[in-house]
């Protein structure tokens, strides 16, 4: 996605959030204790770091000598991880990471809710060439099962006036054109191709109802779950935002859905 959605989002992105505090605690959940008591350093990338929060998650609970490091499409972002816990930063597509870090120079890689904007096999080549052998990758993702629960409303668009069409046709080629993996079996045969291994895994059903088109705005855009609607290179972010808005109107209110998460640790066996 465009680089000015991810800074327009940057000022808003709230760690706090539910679903994303949620998943941190699960990271921790299931890194921590594989993570305790190491006294070299554990040499932490995080492939999107956003606002550091997960690391410093990491930083504040476990008792390990860490040494991170952040990557991020956006700078807004890394200055606010920098404000979050001390990490070297690298300003980088992740999937351009191979041109800003040396091989295996890493013991653990963190891939969250990266994978609308960068490619399940993409993280996997970047995450296997960093990673030491024994090396882990945290992998925490939405998957297509939550997009799926919007189909009976795009299909009703899809019998209205033009504008309702036109709203539809995009709502639909959002989800067509999404790197957001299907589901956790399609992650692991995916990850298995690479010579990952899983190691363990929480998955994450967390209901949300939206009460009106504000709700909904809410959580697809200022919160980014769903700001991929956005990614049109040619469209002022503003004029996005304003047609976003409006088309969220059409929904027939409440909506009652299911988020769905996937966590996962692979290993990238010794
Ligand atoms: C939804 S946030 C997740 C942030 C953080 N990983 C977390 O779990 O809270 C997505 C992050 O990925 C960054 N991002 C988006 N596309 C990227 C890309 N191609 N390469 C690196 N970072 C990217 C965004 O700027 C944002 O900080």
């Amino acid at each position: 996605m465009v680089q000015k959605v991810h800074e327009h989002i940057a000022q808003t992105y709230d760690s706090g959030d539910r679903i994303l505090d949620a998943k941190n605690k699960a990271t921790l959940d299931l890194l921590g204790d594989r993570l305790a008591g190491w006294r070299d350093p554990v040499r932490v990338i995080d492939m999107g770091v956003g606002d550091g929060a997960v690391l410093a998650q990491l930083f504040n609970n476990v008792d390990a000598n860490f040494r991170f490091t952040g990557a991020d499409l956006s700078r807004n972002m890394l200055a606010r991880a920098a404000d979050t816990v001390p990490l070297t930063t690298i300003h980088t597509d992740s999937a351009h990471l191979d041109a800003h870090t040396a091989p295996e120079a890493y013991d653990v890689a963190l891939a969250h809710f990266i994978l609308a904007y960068v490619d399940l096999d993409t993280v996997l080549r970047q995450a296997w060439r960093l990673l030491s052998p024994g090396g882990l990758l945290s992998l925490s993702t939405s998957t297509n099962e939550t997009a799926r629960n919007a189909r009976p409303y795009v299909e009703r668009l899809k019998k209205g006036n033009p504008w309702e069409r036109l709203v539809a046709r995009r709502a639909e080629h959002s989800m067509a054109d999404t790197t957001t993996p299907d589901d956790h079996a399609a992650i692991v045969r995916t990850a298995e191709g690479y010579g990952f291994r899983e190691l363990d895994r929480r998955r994450q059903e967390t209901p949300l109802t939206f009460n009106n088109a504000d709700d909904l705005f809410t959580f697809t855009i200022t919160k980014g779950w769903g700001a991929n609607i956005l990614a049109y290179r040619w469209l002022p972010v503003r004029l996005g935002l304003f047609l976003a808005h409006k088309a969220m109107h059409l929904v027939p209110y409440p909506v009652e859905t299911t988020h769905v998460v996937e966590n996962l640790v692979l290993e990238k066996p010794a």
